[in-house]
């Protein structure tokens, strides 16, 4: 199982490398940065879901990469403008210096600019039967009633805690990560079920999956930045309660933000018994479960 997963992290790593051996009209000093932030380490979780939802569905691994690359594409950009002064001001990523500390914060921005097009361009690949539906939702999940849209309101609750207060502070923090993070998971299992052309109660089954694991993912996020080791998460930790982030331990302690990371894993793979048994299942079922005692 292990094999398999380093296998495909392996298969996206070439993808992603011939994918960005740019042309003499993108700048050098582009190209290094956009490489730098999109290729090396990364667990890909992404478009592992994309992949691992393919084949739970019956399709075949080749004809999802596109989507798995262009899912990853929206990540990286996602992580780098994150981590620019004007959001939450990180100089470590991935165990290097962020992108804008590497090369510098026009150059980040720019890079993190150039993989959203670029995400599209790579998921005009894909059979031309999908090709319009995947691009609608990614589109939707990027933007900015989602994946932007939390980023905002993550960023609007650390300078401007109190005055929005027309909905319970865990509900609305939980419809941040279900923004900022989820929407990117769970557009990548959708993805990977348009592509193997599932039915529309797999679509959903699938939704639902990513939803409750979105959720989990960053709630277990937010307790990695408080109790995680610096050198294995390979980013700067201690940083959300200094900068005032609402985050699930912030409002809600330690103990019972990691029963609420259970409750979803639970759900999570709860939703997926209407799939038949697959390697593939067996897969996201164990990355699932092992969400709660992730190290990084
Ligand atoms: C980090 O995502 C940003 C969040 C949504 C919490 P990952 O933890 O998937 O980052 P990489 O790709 O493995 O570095
Ligand atoms: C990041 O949330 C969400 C996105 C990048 C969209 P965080 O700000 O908690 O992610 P890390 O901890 O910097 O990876
Ligand atoms: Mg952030
Ligand atoms: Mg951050
Ligand atoms: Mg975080």
């Amino acid at each position: 199982m292990k094999t398999y997963i380093d296998f495909l992290r392996r298969e996206l790593e070439v993808r992603l490398d011939e994918a960005t051996l740019f042309d003499v009209d993108c700048p050098l000093r582009l190209g290094a940065a956009i490489r730098y932030s999109l290729l090396g380490s990364g667990k890909r979780l992404r478009p592992l879901f994309v992949i691992f939802a393919t084949e739970m569905c019956g399709g075949n691994r080749d004809s999802a990469m596109p989507a798995a690359c262009a899912v990853e594409m929206i990540h990286a950009y996602s992580l780098i403008h994150d981590d620019l002064p004007a959001m939450d001001n990180d100089d470590l990523r991935r165990g290097r210096p962020t992108c804008h500390k590497q090369f510098d914060e026009a150059t980040a921005i720019l890079a993190g600019d150039a993989l959203i097009p670029f995400a599209f361009e790579m998921l005009s690949k894909l059979s031309p039967d999908v090709v319009g539906r995947c691009s609608l939702e990614l589109a939707r999940a990027a933007g900015a009633s989602a994946l932007v849209g939390g980023q905002m309101d993550d960023i609007e609750k650390e300078k401007d805690i109190d005055t929005k207060q027309q909905e319970p502070a865990i509900k609305l923090l939980e419809r941040i990560h279900q923004r900022k993070t989820g929407a990117l998971i769970r557009v990548s299992l959708r993805l990977g079920g348009i592509i193997a052309g599932a039915s529309d109660e797999w679509i959903a089954g699938l939704d639902n999956f990513g939803q409750k694991f979105g959720l989990a993912f960053q709630i277990t996020d937010d307790l990695l930045d408080v109790l995680g080791n610096e050198e294995t998460v390979g980013k700067r930790l201690r940083k959300d309660a200094a900068m005032d982030k609402w985050t699930y331990p912030a409002l809600l302690g330690i103990e019972e933000s990691k029963s609420e990371a259970l409750r979803n894993i639970n759900e999570a793979i709860a939703e997926l018994s209407i799939f038949d048994n697959s390697i593939a299942k067996e897969i996201l079922t164990n990355l699932t479960r092992n969400l709660i005692g992730r190290e990084k």
